[in-house]
């Protein structure tokens, strides 16, 4: 890979950027100075340092979002806030969400350039489990839970796949519970409380295909996942 190009990609500037560095001295590769911008570099091999920071190359970045309510899931928005927007720290350009929450969801939010893990988790083939903690407006009870483990009718072509509710408490006019499906319908959740005739007044992911929100993450925090965190979501492949 050219050294331009290494570096750009590791968010280090852009091309002319970069090859304004190169000239002025301020990169070397493996403790030398570059012959040009064009110096090939073997990435995971060679070291490069960039006025005076390793710089490793990463093909993939994964970062765990706790989405705050009120930013879009998306790369671009005309009007609103992105989920892109929050995470400042990153090296690559070519970052997405791992699908959607809506605006006023909160929680657990994959980010990564990794097309192919994103493919196989949003995949409706592979069932991959999310959990949900929700609060509802009225009384959530036994018979809702057998409905949502039989599926339910939410106006799409076939019933939803069976879902696990579990009622954490409810009275007769609230509740919380969990919920776990493994579609990934538009406003599902929503539409499934619709369905029973019962609205969702908060809503938050806690886990996706086995990886698990973690509880110190603030909303609008976020981290890098962990090797072991990101071989879970491998498994799921
Ligand atoms: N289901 C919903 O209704 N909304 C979400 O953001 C996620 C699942």
């Amino acid at each position: 890979m050219r050294l331009d190009k290494y570096l750009a990609d590791m968010g280090i500037g852009t091309r002319s950027e970069v090859k304004q560095q190169i000239r002025k001295k301020q990169v070397t590769v493996n403790g030398l100075l570059p012959t040009g911008p064009q110096q090939q570099v073997e990435p995971g091999e060679d070291e490069v340092i960039c006025q005076g920071e390793a710089v490793p190359y990463m093909e993939y970045e994964y970062f765990m979002l706790n989405k705050p309510q009120g930013c879009v899931s998306a790369v671009t928005d005309r009007g609103h806030q992105t989920v892109m927007d929050l995470i400042t720290k990153k090296n690559r350009k070519d970052l997405f969400p791992v699908g959607r929450l809506d605006k006023d969801t909160e929680g657990l939010l994959l980010i990564t350039n990794d097309g192919a893990l994103s493919h196989a988790l949003l995949s409706p083939g592979k069932h991959v489990p999310k959990t949900y903690y929700a609060r509802i407006c009225g009384e959530v009870t036994q018979h809702d839970v057998t409905q949502f483990a039989q599926g339910l009718d939410i106006g799409e072509a076939k019933l939803t796949k069976p879902a696990k509710l579990e009622i954490l408490c409810s009275g007769p006019m609230a509740a919380e519970v969990k919920l776990t499906i493994t579609e990934g319908k538009f406003h599902q959740v929503k539409r499934m409380f619709q369905a029973v005739g019962k609205e969702v007044s908060f809503l938050k992911r806690l886990s996706m295909g086995g990886l698990c929100l973690d509880a110190s993450l603030q909303p609008g925090d976020y981290r890098r996942l962990t090797e072991a965190e990101i071989n879970l979501l491998y498994t799921w492949h």
